[in-house]
């Protein structure tokens, strides 16, 4: 049996829209009707007619998706594909954190549980955060959760000196230290990096580089989509791509001229790489696992989301 060719059909009689983040597989990557990062997916289930979305990418996700269209079927195909980062807080600790500080507003990263969701007042992505920070007064104390990260970059670009940042991280992005950064600059001297938010080397190493301590190199600091586009529209040939390796499968296809370089190998994550081609098939065939939100969480949430969908 072809798999590809069985997807593709499927998805056809069923009248589904097939989702996947950029760090799925490549072969997950090539039956997916749009690949994108967190909001462009977010945006695509927001606006789609289909009657089933089947979310290639993580739990929080698909959740996501479901939260945003209450009258579609949201599939996963591997209901265990979780996220670290998500798993660093739950609600009851956002609202110990809230009780704390009562005349703070909670903005949230989209990596987080439907609950804890539930608790915010503005959900975001990586690529708007700092804008999503912007539009609240500056006088208004913020919580922001839960990646240390992207806090701290955000916080330093919107020069916010009242903002609370939750202690957590993704293990992928985390992973990518300074020293390998260091490297890879010494190594590459002609080419232009692009760094996720979420990588320790953020707020530190790459803010210095972005300030310009490096002389003139090529440093951005960009949600994934944005380095999709970024990779697209540069006269650069050369990248050095501090994410999830995942995405370079659909920078090397975009752009067959240029060349795309890990920063670390081993970013690697293992939820991302639960959706596997078999498990697609299996998951259109018998219509599992459908991802459901309770009512009343989804009707909370739905809130903070749609402040993050109104804000690019
Ligand atoms: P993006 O929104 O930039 O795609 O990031 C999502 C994510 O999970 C990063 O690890
Ligand atoms: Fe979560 Fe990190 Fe995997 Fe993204 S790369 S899904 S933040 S564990």
């Amino acid at each position: 049996m072809n798999l590809k060719s069985e997807i593709l059909k499927l998805k056809e009689q069923k009248d589904v829209l097939v989702l996947a983040h950029n760090y799925q597989l490549p072969e997950v990557q090539d039956v997916a009707d749009y690949v994108g990062d967190s909001l462009g997916l977010s945006r695509q289930a927001a606006k789609t007619n289909h009657k089933t979305i089947l979310f290639c990418g993580v739990h929080f996700m698909a959740e996501t998706a479901a939260i945003i269209c209450p009258d579609k079927k949201v599939l996963i195909p591997d209901i265990s594909a979780g996220c670290s980062l998500a798993d660093t807080i739950n609600a009851e600790q956002v609202r110990k954190w809230k009780s704390d500080h009562p005349s703070a507003v909670t903005v949230g990263y989209v990596n987080t549980s439907a609950e804890v969701k539930a608790e915010l007042d503005y959900c975001c992505t990586s690529s708007n955060a700092v804008n999503v920070v912007k539009s609240i007064p500056t006088d208004t104390e913020i919580l922001f959760l839960p990646d240390m990260f992207l806090g701290s970059y955000v916080a330093k670009m919107t020069d916010r000196k009242n903002m609370y940042i939750w202690a957590g991280e993704c293990h992928v992005h985390a992973g990518i230290r300074p020293q390998e950064v260091q490297e890879k600059l010494m190594r590459y001297s002609n080419a232009e990096f692009l760094v996720h938010p979420e990588c320790s080397c953020t707020s530190s190493v790459m803010y210095d580089v972005a300030c310009g301590d490096y002389g003139d190199r090529q440093v951005q600091i960009l949600s994934t989509e944005g380095m999709m586009n970024h990779a697209k529209n540069s006269n650069g040939k050369t990248f050095v791509v501090a994410t999830e390796t995942g995405i370079l499968y659909r920078m090397k296809k975009q752009n067959p001229e240029k060349e795309f370089i890990p920063m670390s190998d081993s970013a690697v994550c293992k939820y991302m790489k639960m959706i596997t081609l078999d498990k697609v098939y299996l998951s259109l065939k018998e219509e599992k696992y459908e991802v459901k939100v309770q009512k009343n969480i989804a009707q909370r949430a739905h809130l903070a989301i749609e402040r993050m969908l109104a804000i690019s």
